[in-house]
């Protein structure tokens, strides 16, 4: 069996001010009438599957049940976290929930905040992916780099498999030098941050590198308390967990990852950047979302919610209008965005 795992406990704090502490972007309807999360869902209607597991923010929970009500989509539970601890605990509990009857599925872990033009193409690489797991892989996907991107995790192909390459070096979010000369080497590929492996495989890796970790989460998950329709993970257990994500704590050491090459438009809506990118642009590069009125600028993403916004002479420009917030703020900057999240955060 292959299983789905959704990770929707984000927070998006640098698309602030339109997504929220209790409204994240996975959440938000941002490039269609879906939300970012709905779309994970939808993606991946064309691939045989059990039901998704869901991994979630325990603030959430409503909104995410009730989004997966309104696109008819049943699931096999939503595991709420009481605190956040990163992607690795949040798969590592999924995993233990996906073999709790004593079966062993194929997971497609799948962040809830990346969007894919091209599905054919997607479906064709998580078939590969699927191959090389039954195998005994982790697999990742690599996408073509584009830029010194800092915030993405670097692939280096190593010899061919079956049904794609050895991971030969995985560097996750290196500094802006390395990017660069991993970017000129022609070598690296990006990493997407979905992956395909065994839950059980997965389990093992874990028990190796993280030792600490699997065991807060397998306690986590025997404690877990049934409520309505969600997954109460066991607090003390899951909190005793280490904060880490995957990629450090699993993919940077392991020997068994595979990666298979994506080509299908793929992004991370991480940023207002990623947004504009995403978003149709007029000739002038400008992407405009809501009552817009630009005169004479460029490549500039300008989004209003409440009321009209106008923007005279400006290039590269960011302007984000809400009920109760506004950022202005250039393009080159809004990785920065959440820097006024956390001085909210102080303040309050
Ligand atoms: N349930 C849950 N709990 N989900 C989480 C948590 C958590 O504590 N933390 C993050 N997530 C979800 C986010 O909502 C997102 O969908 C996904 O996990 C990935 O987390 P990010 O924080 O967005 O990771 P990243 O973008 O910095 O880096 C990862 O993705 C890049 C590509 O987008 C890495 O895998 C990089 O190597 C990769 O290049
Ligand atoms: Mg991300």
């Amino acid at each position: 069996i292959v299983q789905p795992v959704i990770l929707c406990g984000g927070a998006g704090s640098r698309l602030w001010p339109l997504s929220r502490e209790m409204f994240p972007k996975q959440l938000l309807s941002l490039t269609n009438q879906h939300s970012l999360l709905q779309n994970t869902i939808l993606r991946i209607r064309g691939i045989k599957s059990a039901e998704p597991i869901l991994v979630s923010n325990e603030q959430h929970r409503f909104i995410v049940a009730e989004q997966l009500r309104a696109i008819n989509v049943k699931h096999d539970g939503i595991l709420l976290e009481p605190v956040g601890r990163n992607t690795a605990p949040a798969i590592a509990v999924a995993a233990l929930h996906a073999i709790r009857h004593g079966q062993d599925p194929i997971l497609i872990v799948l962040p809830a905040d990346h969007t894919i033009e091209h599905i054919p193409q997607f479906e064709e690489a998580i078939l590969k992916a699927v191959n090389l797991a039954s195998e005994g892989a982790l697999v990742t996907f690599g996408i073509v780099p584009k830029h010194p991107e800092t915030g993405y995790g670097y692939i280096r192909q190593g010899q061919a498999m079956s049904a794609g390459f050895k991971v030969s070096a995985f560097v996750e979010k290196p500094n802006l030098e390395l990017a660069k000369q991993y970017l000129e080497s022609g070598e690296y590929l990006w990493n997407s941050g979905m992956f395909v492996f065994r839950a059980s495989q997965f389990l093992a890796e874990l028990a190796t590198f993280e030792p600490h970790m699997l065991t807060a989460c397998q306690q986590a998950v025997a404690e877990a308390s049934q409520d309505l329709d969600f997954i109460r993970l066991n607090k003390e257990a899951f909190a005793a967990s280490p904060d880490n994500s995957i990629d450090y704590a699993v993919m940077e050491r392991t020997t068994k990852a595979a990666v298979v090459s994506l080509d299908a438009a793929w992004n991370d809506i991480g940023s207002f950047a990623a947004l504009w990118q995403d978003a149709a642009q007029d000739t002038q590069g400008n992407a405009v979302k809501g009552d817009v009125l630009l005169e004479d600028s460029k490549n500039c993403y300008v989004h209003a919610t409440q009321r009209l916004v106008t923007v005279v002479g400006a290039e590269d420009l960011i302007v984000v209008e809400t009920a109760d917030a506004v950022l202005v703020a250039p393009r080159h900057a809004v990785q920065d965005v959440k820097k006024i999240v956390s001085r909210l955060k102080q303040t309050k």
